[in-house]
């Protein structure tokens, strides 16, 4: 059987990586072999191109440029980490996928969603990812975290009327893709969080036992 596929989204400082830690730790104990991996980034080439993209100094790269690099780094990162481990049958959690281009370059940079699908076709080969959790807390809590937590890269250092379009593209596609991606409300304790995800986690993978 093929791996699950589960991807957290959501605006900079909402708290995923503690909630990803959890989740890893919750499915390990129940034998599941678990990879754990971020985007832009995950493998050599993709952190190489990270590194481009979030580089406070690269004041002059264009939205489309932007666009095509976090799809390069999807793109080496899907061939060389995600796809081989799903098809291992392992569980992959990745700290944001595709939904994070369309609300970003898509929404936050006014490219559209189609046009920001389109440039990620090459770089998915249509992977979608089975439970999408959207971890949402409001934009001042997000800064506050953001701010407080080191330097500011070059998406975290946009203004608020940035990570606002963004926060109004993560809407729309929860609006859309309501099987898939499930809003969490992140700001509150993390052990609230945590078992809202797991109950989330446990139903699909009793679904998935019973074929369904
Ligand atoms: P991170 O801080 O969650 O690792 O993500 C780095 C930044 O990159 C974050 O501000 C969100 C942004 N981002 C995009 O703009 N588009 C994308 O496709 C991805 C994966 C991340």
């Amino acid at each position: 059987m093929r791996g699950l596929f589960i991807t957290f989204e959501g605006p900079d400082g909402g708290g995923k990586s503690t909630q990803i830690r959890l989740l890893n730790e919750w499915l390990t104990a129940r034998g599941h072999e678990v990879l754990v991996t971020r985007e832009p980034g995950g493998c050599k080439v993709a952190e190489e191109i990270r590194g481009l993209i979030l580089d406070i100094r690269h004041t002059s790269m264009t939205p489309v440029t932007e666009a095509l690099l976090y799809a390069a780094a999807r793109a080496q990162h899907v061939e060389e980490v995600i796809a081989p481990a799903l098809e291992a049958g392992k569980t992959v959690i990745c700290d944001r996928f595709l939904d994070s281009s369309l609300a970003y370059q898509g929404a936050g940079r006014k490219l559209g969603f189609t046009t920001v699908a389109d440039m990620n076709r090459h770089a998915t080969h249509g992977l979608v990812p089975e439970i999408t959790f959207l971890c949402r807390i409001n934009t001042e809590l997000s800064r506050l975290r953001v701010w407080g937590r080191s330097v500011p890269d070059r998406l975290e250092s946009e203004k608020t009327d940035f990570q606002d379009r963004v926060l109004r593209g993560f809407d729309e596609l929860a609006r859309r893709y309501p099987e898939r991606i499930k809003e969490i409300d992140a700001g509150r304790d993390i052990q609230v969080v945590y078992d809202e995800i797991i109950g989330h986690v446990r139903a699909l993978l009793e679904r998935r036992e019973h074929g369904a």
